[in-house]
């Protein structure tokens, strides 16, 4: 983290004098369950383990990449990712806190079955299932790649900068591609999703999205959808 300017330099020495001090450095599992500077707690709407909530369309946190959530709080503070639930909680916290907090969430572990779910990218898909068909073959008539090429088999995720798509909310899913059409959210690395997004359908983007949605995700909802005896 460079400081451009010189209001930049001199909040950051504020913030560095600060630290320096009896402030303790931010806590980001205090941030997740109590919030902070008014900001209200992360789990509230994030799940007690970062999971999510599928029904309310709010995503997954747990394991996902620490610089990657770091940026995407920083973007909703700034507004390049244009987020009417997040933006005012990004807002509230400093940038020490954002990191402290991306980082929690990156150490929790992931809720994804990953087996599972890379034997669920080996079922052949069929053409006329469009979702399965972009997620593991990709479009490559108009230019895009099997999504799983980046975002791994199964979509379980791949380092630090190509997140997980299973696990996230189909609503969720779909309104990232569209905000990546109507430039609505940041490029991001190499400008690859503004790229994919642009090129799929509307009915692709509904298609795709459900697919991620619905794949067995965890042992628990593995379990569930085979209708296991508890
Ligand atoms: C009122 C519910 C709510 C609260 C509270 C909340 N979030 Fe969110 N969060 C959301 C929603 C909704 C989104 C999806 C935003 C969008 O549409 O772009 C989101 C998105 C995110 C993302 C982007 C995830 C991704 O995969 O790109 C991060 C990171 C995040 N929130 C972190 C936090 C942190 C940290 C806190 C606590 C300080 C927090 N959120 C509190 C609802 C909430
Ligand atoms: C060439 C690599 C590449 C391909 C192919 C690709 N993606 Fe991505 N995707 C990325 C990268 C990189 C990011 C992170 C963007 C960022 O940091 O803002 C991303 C992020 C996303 C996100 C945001 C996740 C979140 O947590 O907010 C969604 C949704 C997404 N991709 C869906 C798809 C879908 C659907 C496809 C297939 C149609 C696809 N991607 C194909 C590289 C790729």
């Amino acid at each position: 983290m460079t400081p451009r300017s010189l209001p930049g330099a001199l909040a950051l020495g504020a913030l560095f004098a600060a630290a320096a001090g009896a402030q303790p450095a931010p806590d980001g599992k205090q941030i997740s369950a109590q919030g902070a500077n008014g900001a209200p707690a992360c789990m509230t709407c994030h799940g007690a383990r970062g999971e999510g909530n599928p029904a309310a369309g709010f995503p997954q946190l747990a394991g996902m990449g620490g610089r990657y959530l770091e940026e995407q709080l920083n973007a909703m503070a700034n507004g390049s990712r244009v987020s009417p639930l997040m933006a005012a909680t990004a807002k509230a916290l400093d940038p020490a806190q954002r990191l402290a907090v991306a980082r929690y969430y990156a150490a929790l572990p992931s809720p994804l079955d990953t087996d599972r779910l890379a034997a669920t990218a080996m079922h052949p898909a069929r053409p006329a299932d469009a979702g399965a068909w972009l997620a593991t073959r990709g479009a490559w008539d108009k230019n895009v790649p099997a999504c799983n090429q980046c975002h791994g088999p199964g979509g379980i995720g791949v380092g630090e900068n190509f997140p997980a798509l299973a696990g996230q909310p189909a609503a969720y899913i779909a309104g990232q591609l569209r905000a990546w059409r109507q430039g609505q959210r940041p490029p991001g690395p190499l400008g690859l999703m503004p790229a994919v997004a642009t090129r799929l359908s509307e009915d692709e983007i509904d298609a795709v999205s459900a697919y991620y949605a619905g794949l067995p995700k965890t042992a628990e909802s593995a379990s569930a959808s085979a209708g296991a005896k508890q």
